[in-house]
């Protein structure tokens, strides 16, 4: 069989690292891949993921037999759509299922109508409407709102405000300045949710749903959770305090009511649907999930350390989500931990470094349970060189989180780049809330 895979980052490294494990392929292409990934397919460097006539053609010229596509961008334009005119087997929701993550109003008009909790909201269609509407949501929550633009915006379309002043600021520059163009039309405002987020990603077929371990992010540059916002800094797996009752709410509100409304609404979304959660009071009487967004793809980088917790055969899932057989699949996961550092550029999320020399790649790869995944990286004549913000995700795998901590530090500390950054604290929030748990008992 052969695969081509859309994207050039560590999620899409990892869905490639994963693929290349599964019996039934023959050989994997990529575009546009990075340096790292061109260890593992066939990179296609000169093709943009949005020239969709190219990626036709390229599929052609080389008989592929099914597209992954790895981020959110040629979902939301469509690109299943394009494809499938050709008949071609595209493992990606339609442009209508991926309004999810690309229509904030869609997603949350959706939650509202089924039933899923997700904080309270009010739509606004015109700067004037805004205005008035911040007024009232500031009455009615005055700790604070957030403002989403309704279309996509580099992750940067939602901005929690905590006064009515930067919310203020914020709707004006969506609104009137149109910093976001088209993607800030429509705006959400909703109200701040306080608690624990944390990723959930989960396979679906239309009429069977999936979840695959949850993860947490750490999307702040600095440690602590502070400084701007980044795509992630790191991630890990499973999460200890989970308990099985809030597993269970999770399942039934959400999983159940997501399901149900992809039925009840035609929208008989196929693909992977990741749920950006909160979870308030947790480990508490009161404790309650709600879905802060929907994303129409694998997280990155929760994507590198929830696949090499799998057990199954990705290949044989995404088969099966395509061919709506997921009916027969049963997911199930080494009873291990995951932890992924990000390893980023100076500079990054503003304006950062590249072209550094990439050192002590060849005596990481000796180490046991460690796997580099490249996000940003090219390769020159047998060396590599940064070439993006996110460099590298160092994962390492123990039988407990503690020891996949370590691990991927060691590794860590053994690559190197000019000013190379990381942060310090990959897991750490896990092991307090854990600790605070059971303060608490
Ligand atoms: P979104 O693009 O909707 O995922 O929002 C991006 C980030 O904003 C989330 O990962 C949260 O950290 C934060 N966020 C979004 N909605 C809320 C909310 N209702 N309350 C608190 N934080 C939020
Ligand atoms: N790690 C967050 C995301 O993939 O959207």
């Amino acid at each position: 069989m052969k695969i081509l895979v859309l994207g050039s980052g560590g999620r899409e490294h990892t869905i490639i690292w994963k693929l290349k494990q599964s019996s039934l392929h023959s050989k994997i292409y990529c575009i546009p891949g990075n340096g790292g990934i061109s260890e593992d397919a066939i990179c296609e460097p000169s093709i943009k993921i949005s020239e969709f006539e190219k990626i036709y053609d390229f599929i052609l010229e080389n008989k592929v037999d099914l597209v992954v596509v790895g981020p959110e961008q040629p979902s939301v334009d469509g690109i299943k759509d394009y494809l499938s005119k050709y008949n071609i087997a595209v493992f990606s929701p339609t442009k209508t299922q991926a309004l999810l993550e690309g229509s904030k109003v869609f997603a949350k008009k959706f939650m509202y109508k089924y039933g899923i909790p997700t904080a309270d909201f009010v739509v606004c269609n015109t700067y004037e409407e805004a205005k008035k509407m911040l007024k009232e949501m500031f009455k009615k929550y005055p700790e604070g709102v957030v403002v989403k633009a309704d279309g996509l915006a580099s992750g940067k379309g939602a901005v929690v405000c905590d006064t009515i002043e930067k919310a203020e600021g914020v709707i004006y520059d969506i609104m009137v300045k149109k910093i976001f163009a088209t993607a800030g039309e429509k705006i959400v405002i909703e109200k701040k949710l306080k608690g624990i987020e944390i990723s959930l990603i989960a396979c679906c077929d239309g009429e069977t749903i999936l979840p695959l371990t949850h993860s947490q992010d750490h999307k702040q540059i600095y440690d602590g959770d502070k400084g701007p916002n980044t795509g992630g800094m790191g991630a890990y797996s499973p999460l200890g305090f989970i308990s099985k009752k809030l597993e269970e709410k999770i399942y039934n509100q959400i999983i159940k009511n997501f399901l149900l409304g992809i039925k009840d609404s035609y929208l008989n979304y196929c693909g992977i649907i990741y749920f950006g959660l909160m979870i308030e009071n947790l480990a508490k009487e009161n404790e309650q999930p709600y879905v802060l967004e929907f994303n129409c793809r694998f997280g990155d980088p929760e994507t590198q350390v929830i696949l090499p917790l799998l057990k199954n055969d990705l290949l044989e899932v995404i088969i099966s989500t395509i061919e709506k057989k997921l009916k027969d699949i049963k997911l199930s996961f080494y009873n291990k931990s995951a932890c992924c550092v990000v390893m980023a550029s100076k500079g990054y999320p503003q304006e950062y470094e590249t072209n550094k020399e990439i050192f002590g790649l060849e005596e990481v790869k000796k180490l046991k349970d460690v796997i580099v995944f490249h996000a940003g990286t090219k390769k020159v004549k047998n060396r590599y060189f940064t070439s993006s913000g996110r460099v590298l995700g160092v994962v390492g795998i123990a039988e407990n989180l503690k020891e996949a901590v370590e691990r991927s530090y060691f590794a860590v500390e053994k690559i190197n780049f000019e000013n190379k950054y990381y942060r310090k604290d990959i897991a750490k929030k896990g092991f307090s809330i854990m600790e605070s748990i059971y303060d608490n008992i």
